[in-house]
């Protein structure tokens, strides 16, 4: 593993020293960008002049001065009121992508120095109910930033905060306890059989709740045989929650994620820690009592009517919910975890609980100025009508059936572009081109807003789409295998063509971009890189010929740089969770 310090941090650094050659007393950013007009403009000056009092365009001139030039940088020129307009050498560009292409899967990309721990908390299913639209979003934004976060060097644990607990289990249990065997033994049943036993289950309880009243009063006293951990009752309970999990693993499978089973920590794994927590909060005056409940006040977070909305973590009837149960787990997270990062994908609707908690914690010494906190507040998923998305009957939609109809759609786009696919062939490519359409949708969008589920746009051959990417990866294969003997192989003596250039500058880019985008949790990023770095291939493909170049070294330089954008874009798609098939 040899990493390489990307250009642009080459050509900071020159001008970093370049400044302080010329203004020793001054810290001055140089501000540099890529630009059109050449391949970075610096505009930093600007500011220092104004500071200085002197005259930008004669400090540009000393500073280009001091610059040292011949081997990254060819040629510096000041331009409009002090810009600099800074161009890299044609060598220097393919010798930075060769160490690249040498480094295998991490292209030259560092790993972080003094990384942390971030504990991710994202893919959260209920026990017993159906997993929606809304689960699709923590599911494929967690796992990106997952990918991301690894990828830089940081120490990543992910906690599946699943929805296990809680008195809508004692009506369930109850009907279980009266009509045992209702479910089947977890073992023999795949994901759709253990969710329509789940359903089944949740009818028949249900329908006997609504009408017996002698029902309801034993659901409610199984509730407490729950919290008091009688043995019989939670056997029961297990069995909603394995249940549950087979079916959570066959829609996870079907999204082509991963979940490891340890963890899967749901609500229910800090009900012990749960009294200690209120007790402690109570001791130290972070919580009060107020009508029975035990509560905390936060003078700045005011809701409806500009009345104080306390965070509740203990009832007044003793139970404990929501609140008490992330509190406890930030304890977990944070003392026996040892995150220095805690992250939350979860749906901003649920921003003000995360505010509240996160509050608690700094003022109980939980979350120290050592541990980050953030929630990822993800926006709504919306129909083609703009309104969140819904089922022509007006229901939430299952997030099994979206992703069926989102392979379907697919398989018609790859059967009509490969004919000579087998029907197997046709179907693999179709879950591969199919699932990475509904992840690249919702991570090419930032994560805050709200985005619209629109299939037709989604398996789009043109237009920024997993597609187009997915086909571009597959065309560079095409052309590698048609290359046949003929191996990549990088030529720095040869000068570069603009779009090559271009091409080159930005595969250079791409470890700074994962760095940026897992630094500030944007995936959107990245997608965004991969989608330029595809155009970026496209015109290259279009102006200089490969196979049919004019010299061998020619056509080996340009298949290197082929080779070097389909492993690019092999590892970014890799990195937000999608395949990138051979052949499509
Ligand atoms: N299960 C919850 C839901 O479906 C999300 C849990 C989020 N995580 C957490 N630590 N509260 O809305």
């Amino acid at each position: 593993m040899t990493s390489v310090t990307s250009l642009t941090a080459q050509v900071q650094q020159r001008l970093a020293n370049a400044l302080s050659a010329t203004q020793p007393e001054a810290d001055a950013d140089p501000l540099l960008r890529r630009s059109d007009r050449a391949d970075f403009q610096a505009n930093g000056i600007l500011a220092l002049a104004k500071k200085a009092k002197s005259n930008p365009r004669e400090l540009a001139t000393q500073v280009v001065g001091n610059i040292v030039t011949g081997d990254v940088i060819k040629d510096v020129e000041v331009s409009g009121p002090g810009f600099l307009n800074i161009t890299v050498a044609d060598r220097a560009i393919t010798e930075n992508l060769a160490a690249r292409h040498a480094d295998g899967d991490r292209l030259g990309v560092p790993v972080k120095e003094n990384a942390g721990t971030t504990v991710i908390d994202y893919a959260q299913p209920n026990v017993a109910k159906e997993m929606h639209v809304g689960h699709l979003r923590s599911a494929v934004i967690g796992d990106a930033l997952r990918g991301m976060l690894d990828f830089t060097g940081e120490k990543t644990i992910g906690r599946h905060h699943i929805g296990d607990w809680g008195t809508q289990f004692g009506m369930l249990i109850q009907h279980l306890f009266e009509n045992p065997g209702e479910l089947a033994p977890a073992a023999d049943v795949d994901g759709e059989q253990a969710m329509s036993n789940l359903n089944r289950v949740y009818k028949a309880s249900r329908a006997v709740f609504d009408a017996d009243e002698e029902f309801k009063e034993r659901a409610r006293k199984r509730v407490v045989a729950l919290q008091s951990g009688d043995k019989e009752t939670l056997e029961l309970w297990q069995q909603f929650v394995d249940e549950s999990k087979v079916y959570f693993y066959s829609v996870f499978e079907k999204l082509d994620m991963e979940i490891r089973d340890d963890e899967i920590v749901g609500e229910s794994a800090y009900n012990e820690g749960m009294p200690e927590t209120a007790r402690l909060l109570e001791e130290m005056g972070v919580a009060v009592r107020s009508e029975g409940a035990l509560v905390v006040f936060f003078d700045e977070i005011r809701g409806k009517d500009d009345q104080p909305v306390p965070l509740i973590v203990q009832k007044a009837d003793g139970g404990f919910g929501y609140a008490a149960s992330d509190l406890t787990a930030i304890r977990n997270r944070v003392q026996d975890l040892h995150a220095t990062s805690l992250l939350y994908v979860v749906d901003v609707r649920q921003s003000l609980h995360f505010k509240m908690v996160f509050e608690t914690a700094r003022r109980a010494g939980w979350l120290t100025d050592e541990v980050t906190a953030h929630n990822m507040g993800y926006g709504t998923v919306l129909g083609a009508d703009g309104k969140p998305f819904k089922t022509r009957e007006g229901e939430t939609v299952r997030l099994e059936d979206l992703l069926d109809e989102a392979v379907q759609r697919a398989a018609e786009v790859v059967r009509e572009k490969a004919q000579d696919l087998t029907e197997d062939e046709i179907q693999e490519r179709a879950a591969q081109v199919g699932i990475g359409a509904v992840k690249y949708a919702d991570l090419s969008t930032s994560p805050n807003r709200d985005y619209k589920f629109d299939l037709d746009q989604m398996v789009s051959l043109n237009g920024d789409t997993s597609v187009y990417l997915q086909y571009a990866y597959a065309r560079i294969q095409s052309i590698l295998r048609k290359a046949g003997d003929v191996r990549p192989a990088a030529h720095p003596e040869l000068e570069l063509h603009a779009a090559e250039r271009a091409l080159g500058l930005h595969l250079d880019a791409f470890g700074d971009t994962v760095f940026e985008a897992a630094a500030e949790y944007a995936p959107h990023k990245l997608a965004a890189y991969l989608y330029q770095l595809a155009s970026l291939y496209t015109s290259f493909y279009d102006k200089c010929p490969v196979l049919k170049a004019g010299t061998p070294e020619q056509v080996q330089n340009r298949l290197f740089l082929c080779d070097l954008t389909a492993r690019t874009l092999h590892q970014g798609m890799a990195l937000l969770g999608i395949r990138t098939p051979e052949r499509l």
